[in-house]
């Protein structure tokens, strides 16, 4: 995984929760809920070619037993297909924070909860994902996060989130993380894992 640096999380199982204290995390009912992600599709290190990107199967799961409403962040310009072009894009945005723009947008006027997936960028969000966020108000939101990775899980990615959704409660150590290979290649596991977690939730 050589342009996958580990980051400071040290729990490297296929999925991972970790509890700490924080405001209740209040699900109302699911016409106000939204589950938003951003999922990567073409050459992948770990799972090879994929048509449906790891943290997209998470999402649909999340989205069957919830009945929450979907919306996908696409940006204008997709990342390469390439593995090795797609690392270069990445590397590039991170540096320079960028905020590449993004297809379409939704209004989250009518939701309270928002699920908010994306894969693990070097213990980041995709800058694509900020650029959601910052589009946004968040406040008064309950906003609870979800990741796919190859080892690093949540990487602390939910405090970057709470840093930005200005105003939200956000799930910090509750979200979940599964490791894309399982979510692609042992679908069953991945799904009871979905369950439990919003079971516990
Ligand atoms: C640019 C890039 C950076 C990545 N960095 C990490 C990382 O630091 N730690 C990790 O566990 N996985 C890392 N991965 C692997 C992805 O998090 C993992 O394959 C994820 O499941 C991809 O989800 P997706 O198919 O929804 O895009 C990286 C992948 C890419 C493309």
């Amino acid at each position: 995984m050589a342009s996958c640096a580990k980051t400071n999380n040290t729990k490297q199982n296929s999925t991972e929760t970790t509890d700490q204290p924080q405001k209740e995390i209040k699900m109302t009912d699911s016409n106000k809920t939204l589950l938003v992600f951003f999922s990567h599709t073409g050459e992948n290190y770990a799972v090879g070619n994929i048509t449906e990107g790891n943290t997209h199967i998470i999402a649909d799961m999340i989205a069957d037993a919830t009945g929450a409403k979907t919306f996908e962040i696409i940006p204008e310009k997709t990342y390469p297909q390439d593995y090795n072009e797609c690392i270069d894009v990445a590397k590039k945005e991170l540096q320079s924070q960028a905020r590449p723009a993004i297809k379409e947008d939704i209004d989250l006027t009518e939701y309270d909860t928002i699920f908010l997936g994306y894969p693990n960028w070097w213990g980041q969000p995709p800058m694509c994902v900020f650029t959601f966020i910052e589009a946004h108000d968040w406040d008064g939101k309950t906003v609870i996060p979800f990741i796919t990775h190859e080892g690093s899980g949540m990487g602390g990615t939910d405090r970057k989130i709470a840093e930005t959704c200005k105003g939200a409660n956000v799930a910090i150590g509750k979200g979940l993380a599964v490791r894309g290979a399982t979510a692609q290649n042992d679908r069953e596991t991945a799904r009871k894992t979905v369950n439990k977690w919003l079971e516990k939730l």
